[in-house]
C-alpha cells in the first residue's frame, strides 16, 4: 500500500453555518477528486459538515473519555458528531495551549481508541531553524507525540514549521524535503508500515505552490490553513495533489 493522498483543510477558528456553501461549492467544482479531501471546521460545525458527505475533522480532543472537563471534547464525541479525523499538536495548540508531547500523544491514543485517524503535526519555530535544530527538534516531537498503536490507517504526520503558518512564507523545497526524509526514516524504522503513512506539508500552502510542494519526495498531501477557507483557493490545490 502506498501512503494516501490527503488534502486537508484546517478551518482554525473561522466559519459559521454561511460557510457550508463553500463546501458546496468545492463538491460541486471536485466531484472525483484523486486524493482524500478533508475539512477540520470548528467543532460548532462538525456535525453540519459532515452531514454534506465530505470527510470531517476535529481541530482537538481531550484525552479522557468523559468527564469534569468544562469546554473540552472527548474523541468519542468528535466521532459521535460525524468526525472521522482529529488534528492534534497544531502548533497553535503547543502555543496558545502549552501543549506538550505527552499530552499530545496521549490524545492520540484516545482518538485511535474512538476510531478517529489522528493527525499529528510538529514543526520547528524560526529560533530553532536558525540554531540548526530543526532535525533535532522534528525527532524529537516525532518520537513523543507518535503513540505505540500507530499504524498507516490510524494516523498522519503533519510538518508543519511554525514561522511558516499564516504567513505566505515557505521552507525551500529542499527544506522540505529533508524534514521529510527523516520522517519517512523514523516512522518506517519504528513502525511495521511506517513507509504508508501519509506526511502532509503545512504552512502557506496555496494555489500557486501546491504542486511544487506535491511533488517533493515523500510529501503524500497538505494541511492547509487560510487557503482551505475558499473553494476557491482550496480546489485547485485539490486538483494538484489529484494530478501529482
Ligand atoms: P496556513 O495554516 O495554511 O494558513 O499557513 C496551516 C495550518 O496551520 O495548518
Amino acid at each position: 500500500m502506498a501512503p494516501r493522498k490527503l488534502a486537508a483543510g484546517n478551518w482554525k477558528m473561522n466559519g459559521t453555518l454561511a460557510a457550508l456553501a463553500e463546501i458546496d461549492r468545492l463538491r460541486s467544482d471536485h466531484p472525483a477528486p484523486g486524493c482524500d479531501v478533508l475539512i477540520c471546521p470548528p467543532a460548532t460545525l462538525i456535525h453540519a459538515v459532515a452531514a454534506t458527505g465530505i470527510a470531517t475533522g476535529g481541530q482537538d480532543c481531550h484525552a479522557r473519555p468523559s468527564g469534569a472537563h468544562t469546554g473540552d471534547i472527548a474523541a468519542a464525541q468528535l466521532s459521535d458528531a460525524g468526525a472521522s479525523h482529529v488534528i492534534l499538536g497544531h502548533s497553535e495548540r503547543r502555543t496558545d495551549h502549552a501543549e506538550t508531547n505527552a499530552q499530545v500523544v496521549a490524545k492520540a491514543v484516545a482518538a485511535h481508541a474512538a476510531g478517529l485517524v489522528a493527525v499529528i503535526c510538529l514543526g520547528e519555530t524560526e529560533a530553532q531553524r536558525d540554531a540548526g535544530d530543526t532535525l533535532a527538534v522534528i525527532s524529537e516531537q516525532l518520537a513523543g507525540s507518535v503513540p505505540q498503536d500507530a499504524t498507516a490507517a490510524n494516523t498522519v504526520i503533519a510538518y508543519e514549521p511554525v514561522w511558516a503558518i499564516g504567513t505566505g512564507r515557505t521552507p525551500t523545497n529542499d527544506q522540505i524535503a529533508e524534514v521529510h526524509a527523516l520522517l519517512r526514516d523514523r516512522l518506517s524504522a519504528r513502525f511495521a508500515d511506517g513507509a504508508d503513512m501519509s506526511l502532509l506539508y503545512g504552512g502557506s500552502v496555496k494555489p500557486g505552490n501546491a504542486a511544487e510542494i506535491f511533488a517533493i519526495p515523500h510529501v503524500n498531501g497538505a494541511l492547509v490553513g487560510g487557503a482551505s477557507l475558499k473553494a476557491a483557493d482550496f480546489g485547485p490545490i485539490i486538483a494538484a495533489l489529484s494530478a501529482a
